[in-house]
């Protein structure tokens, strides 16, 4: 039976990860994958995380199982967060933990595709395990070009789809920290989403996988939080691996904002059935540590100061990396590098470009030239602007 199965293409992300690690040089610079760095290359364990982890140690004293929806003070605990004042909706939000955000976005495209959905309009380039987890699941994907030639994102693009976009079709959108672009709306143009989604029957799924590494923990909040008050039906998945720094742990939460309190229950329901059948029961690590956070001021306090740190120490690097091609290009043209927020941004080199600054620089970007400003440090953002120069970008 297994001979009928067809290999799969590699992840090229993944796949990265394998190349960096078995490149020797020791200066070799990884702007891949996703993840925090310190100036010395670490991704250290929050220390919000640490505290929490020793008390775990000494409080808990089962590991018996929970049900499918997982620790019920890790939804409730971040919703604040996400939606800010007057959370509860008028019990008008289902919501369930799940294994990382990309739990939370597979779980999100399940459940619509349960309720009927079958077409997901995104903003492409978007993170790669959208378009695939959405093909896996037989559903269809809508390209549109999410971002503009000049690095912003494209608003008549997403307003044209969700024009054309009829009942029970999926607007998949970024909330924040567009991954890989690093180009946002505004306020305002989200403003205009909202209004052209009030028109249509496409319900909005938004990704907010990044939440605080932009403009901060409230502010990049901002379109959810305007989505959620605008719109009967929103899908939101959210992720702890970033803004807690628990990558491996696989936290990550959905919530979905229903027309009714009376459809809430037979939500609710469904996104039990779907965590029990896929895996019985959510992973409980991460999650609990993340509500012990949230329910201890002092915890609280550092985990907010160190993610603020963090936010700040990529907006600085972002500066230095704008600052250092301006003066070397003599012109503006990367000055978008400033202006994004977030982990990412594409530099606009080609595969070939990409592969030369890997091959006589030891820097590792994805294919499509996104990079990782947070793998930068003082030191290596002359070093990147020079190959980006050198390479003819
Ligand atoms: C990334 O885009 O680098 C991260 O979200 C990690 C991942 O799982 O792809």
């Amino acid at each position: 039976m297994l001979d009928a199965l067809q290999a799969q293409p590699a992840d090229a992300l993944l796949a990265l990860i394998k190349l960096h690690a078995a490149d020797p040089r020791d200066d070799k610079i990884d702007l891949g994958v996703g993840v925090y760095r310190t100036g010395d290359g670490a991704t250290p364990v929050f220390k919000a995380i640490k505290g929490a982890e020793q008390r775990l140690v000494d409080e808990q004293d089962s590991k018996s199982y929970l049900g499918p929806e997982g620790d019920g003070g890790f939804v409730s605990g971040l919703m604040p967060y996400i939606f800010g004042g007057n959370p509860e909706r008028g019990g008008r939000i289902a919501g369930m933990q799940t294994p990382g955000g990309t739990g939370a976005v597979r779980l999100a495209l399940a459940l619509a595709q349960k309720a009927g959905a079958r077409r997901v309009h995104l903003g492409t380039p978007s993170w790669p395990n959208h378009a695939q987890i959405v093909s896996d699941l037989g559903l269809e994907t809508v390209p549109f070009d999410h971002a503009l030639p000049d690095g912003t994102a494209n608003l008549d693009a997403v307003l044209r789809v969700i024009r054309e976009g009829g009942e029970g079709e999926l607007v998949l959108l970024h909330g924040c920290c567009h991954n890989p672009t690093g180009a946002n709306l505004t306020q305002a143009q989200w403003g205009q989403v909202v209004a052209h989604l009030q028109k249509t029957g496409a319900v909005p799924l938004i990704d907010i996988a990044y939440q605080g590494f932009g403009d901060g923990l409230s502010q990049d909040a901002a379109a959810t939080r305007l989505i959620a008050a605008g719109l009967p039906e929103v899908l939101i998945a959210a992720s702890c691996s970033k803004n807690f720094g628990i990558y491996r742990e696989r936290a990550g939460l959905l919530m979905t904002i229903v027309e009714n309190s009376t459809s809430q229950p037979v939500t609710q329901s469904t996104l039990n059935f779907l965590n029990r059948q896929n895996y019985s029961f959510p992973p409980d690590h991460g999650a609990r540590l993340v509500t012990m956070i949230l329910n201890d001021a002092a915890l609280r306090d550092d985990w907010q100061s160190e993610l603020e740190d963090t936010r700040l120490a990529m907006l600085e690097l972002r500066e230095q990396l704008a600052a250092e091609l301006r003066q070397r290009t003599n012109s503006d043209r990367f000055d978008f590098i400033a202006r994004h927020r977030g982990m990412f941004s594409r530099i606009g080199a080609t595969p070939a470009q990409v592969e030369a600054m890997r091959l006589d620089y030891g820097i590792y970007m994805v294919g499509d030239s996104r990079l990782n400003i947070a793998g930068l440090n003082a030191k290596t953002v002359p070093i990147l602007a020079e190959a980006i120069v050198a390479s003819g970008v």
